[in-house]
């Protein structure tokens, strides 16, 4: 696989001259106002600068916030923005090197129609039946315990749904001993340097990824001589027009980055919606009514409730809080110039908080995307937890899949209530979730 992130790109550099002429500030302590409290940094400087503006992490970078500025870099300017270079500037250069993350043009159009069918049939019947039998697993636990912490909870059923319906590996004894790999494959991406230190986290998440393309090479070579079972197997029988199959190590890297793609994000929407359930009782009872009515959760038209409930999760708590890309041309946004050559980044928190977009933008209220709201309703368009374009999530379909199934196989059998101990805070990098928020979950049967 080819890639264009070694394009001779340098965003800005150290030097933030080119940036002069935007509002912000390029200080060095702009990083550890970003690091300590991450949501607090992005309100405050949108109140101070507004929808575009200049911050510095090591080196200058610019925030641009808001739906023309989304518009403008997932679509009608996207190709003025590179975003396979906006990630070979973080460690996924290396943990995921080669993979589609670091593709633009046409190396990324190719991989995205090779990927796209075997993705899209994740969201169908054949996964929803494992994606049952997880939470089905995962709830058998909660009841046990009387309930625990939400990411926790959301974690290891995330994690076990990937395993099983993406690599095709077993619940249990085999799910568990692939974890560790996958947590140090994961970890690694955030490790403050691109440097590989001896046991630092990049070491580590490196010495990772050789030990789950050492694990994974004989499984795909096994999976090519019979029925193909997760997706996994079913790029091991793939054949292009040529009738060439798939080379071992490339369907392993695509596997790998489907893994990091989708496990973790999953898993701050899946803590998010445990968190909110438990503190509303109101939504507990209409979305158990409307469920129980045997609407069919697959369906988009179906379920408007759980369909509301799940764009103001979205809305209110994306899973990242923004993303990456380099300009390749001056962008017009907000009346600004963002030079060519910037690292510039869009941001589904931000954007999904701003007043214009979003009538009281602070508030949790599903019902804002309410047809019964009439002119005033919110649009889910404007909505980019999943990002847009061409480059919109992969995994929307089976990521949505699986939340529904959590809040069905959830909601049937538990009322959730918060722990009186519980002293919930929020961790919003790298992956934005509730932490020690405890829940109790008491059995309704
Ligand atoms: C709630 C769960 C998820 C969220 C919030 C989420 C969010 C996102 C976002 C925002 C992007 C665009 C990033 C950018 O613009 O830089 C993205 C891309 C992507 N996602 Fe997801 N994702 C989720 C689940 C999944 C799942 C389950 C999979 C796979 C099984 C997946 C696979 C991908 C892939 C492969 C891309 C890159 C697409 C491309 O470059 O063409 N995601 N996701």
């Amino acid at each position: 696989m080819e890639s264009i992130a070694r394009w001779p790109l340098r965003a800005t550099g150290l030097d933030d001259a080119p940036l002069r002429g935007l509002p912000g500030s390029t200080s060095f302590a702009e990083l550890y106002h970003l690091l300590r409290d991450p949501r607090a940094f992005f309100h405050d400087r949108f109140e101070r600068y507004g929808r575009v503006f200049k911050s510095r992490l090591v080196y200058p970078v610019v925030f641009a916030v808001g739906d023309e500025a989304n518009r403008s870099m997932l679509v009608t300017r996207r190709h003025d923005v590179a975003f396979g270079a906006g990630y070979a500037a973080t460690n996924v250069e290396k943990i995921f090197a080669g993979s589609m993350m670091l593709q633009d043009g046409e190396d990324h159009r190719r991989t995205r129609d090779l990927l796209s069918p075997a993705v899209g049939t994740l969201a169908i019947k054949e996964s929803a039946n494992a994606v049952r039998t997880v939470w089905s697993h995962a709830a058998d636990r909660i009841g046990e315990r009387g309930g625990g912490d939400c990411y926790e909870m959301a974690e290891r059923g995330t994690f076990d749904a990937a395993a099983n319906v993406l690599t095709g590996l077993s619940l249990g004894a085999e799910t568990d001993s692939f974890r560790p790999h996958f947590r140090g494959l994961i970890d690694g991406v955030m490790a403050p340097t691109k440097l590989r230190i001896p046991l630092g986290r990049l070491d580590r998440a490196l010495k990772s990824r050789e030990a789950l393309f050492d694990l994974l090479r004989p499984r795909v070579e096994a999976a090519r001589r019979v029925e193909p079972v997760a997706l996994l197997g079913k790029l091991a029988h793939h054949r292009d027009e040529n009738g060439k199959p798939i080379a071992t190590d490339d369907i392993i890297g695509h596997i790998l980055l489907l893994f990091w793609a989708g496990y973790d994000t999953t898993a701050s929407s899946a803590a998010w919606i445990l968190h909110e359930l438990a503190y509303r009782a109101d939504w507990q009872l209409r979305l158990r009514e409307e469920l129980r009515a045997g609407g069919d959760i697959t369906s988009n038209g179906e379920c408007p409730q759980l369909n509301n409930f799940l764009f103001e999760i979205e809305r209110m708590y994306p899973s990242a809080l923004f993303f990456p890309r380099i300009a390749l041309a001056d962008l017009e946004i907000g009346g600004l110039t963002i030079p060519k050559r910037s690292t510039v980044f869009y941001s589904p928190y931000m954007s999904h908080r701003d007043p214009e977009a979003f009538e009281n933008p602070n508030v949790f209220d599903p019902d804002r995307f309410s047809a019964a709201r009439g002119a005033s309703r919110a649009v889910a368009t404007k909505l980019v937890g999943f990002g847009g374009g061409p480059r919109i999530c992969l995994g929307k379909s089976f990521a949505k899949l699986q939340l529904k199934i959590m809040i069905k196989t959830i909601l049937e059998r538990f009322h959730l209530e918060p722990d009186p101990n519980a002293r919930p805070s929020v961790l919003a990098l790298p992956i934005h979730h509730p932490s020690h928020s405890l829940i109790r979950a008491r059995s309704l049967h």
